[in-house]
């Protein structure tokens, strides 16, 4: 069987990194966690009291910072400058502020290069917001992932108290809203479905079906 790249996109919260470990984990490729890397930057601009807007400060600071994953016991953990940011970087405060951060295009081309980089070797599930359109425009598969605003709320406002996190749900639903309008009314690289993806609504469904079908459209390509 061949490698294939496999994109995943949509609206936040839609299920992408949960499903994506699931397809990774049984296909044994590796997962890429796009929106890590915009929210490790945002952590590190956050610290320094940056200004977000500041499209030269912000990717100043990007080019003398590295961001890395480690891969082990099928978990995931995110480098900032080889500190350990993978709880730090889900924070509401990184969470409310990514959206500012991801919008500048110096920002974008430079996580794309890399995020490239790491795709080059296919055997990848990359999920985010621009995979399928600009990250890895030759995936072989490529899924857009959508669900309605009540149920992503609800999704992560179990995922949160599940981790022990404090959590609101009309703030949560608010937040969502407020990010996805953000992401799809960007000018750089928008939040929007590539011609060619697969859209999936998975509001009905539960993450083990999404799982399924997306494994069952990547065993007709490999
Ligand atoms: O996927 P996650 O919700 O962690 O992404 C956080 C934010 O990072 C998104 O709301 C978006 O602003 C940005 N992002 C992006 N492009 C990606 C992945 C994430 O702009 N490929």
């Amino acid at each position: 069987t061949k490698e294939i790249a496999i994109a995943i996109d949509g609206p936040a919260a839609a299920g992408k990194s949960t499903v994506a470990k699931i397809v990774a984990k049984q296909l044994s490729y590796v997962y890429i966690d796009t929106g890590a890397m915009y929210r490790a930057l945002t952590l590190k601009a956050l610290n320094q009291q940056l200004d977000l807007e500041n499209e030269e400060q912000v990717i100043q600071l990007l080019k003398q910072t590295t961001i890395h994953f480690k891969h082990e016991n099928e978990q995931q953990f995110v480098y900032l400058d080889e500190q350990d940011v993978t709880n730090d970087i889900r924070t509401q405060e990184v969470t409310h502020h990514v959206s500012i951060v991801s919008k500048h295009q110096k920002i974008r081309e430079e996580m794309v290069r890399r995020q490239q980089q790491l795709a080059k070797n296919r055997g990848v599930v990359m999920d985010g917001r621009d995979i399928g359109t600009h990250v890895i425009p030759d995936a072989e598969v490529k899924i857009f992932l959508i669900a309605s605003v009540g149920e992503r709320a609800k999704r992560r406002h179990q995922e949160n108290l599940e981790k022990g996190f404090s959590s609101n749900l009309d703030e949560l639903k608010e937040e969502i809203e407020r990010r996805d309008k953000i992401d799809s009314q960007r000018e750089v690289s928008p939040l929007i479905k590539a011609a060619d993806a697969m859209e999936m609504d998975t509001t009905s469904l539960t993450i083990q079906e999404v799982a399924r079908r997306i494994l069952d459209i990547v065993s007709e390509k490999i």
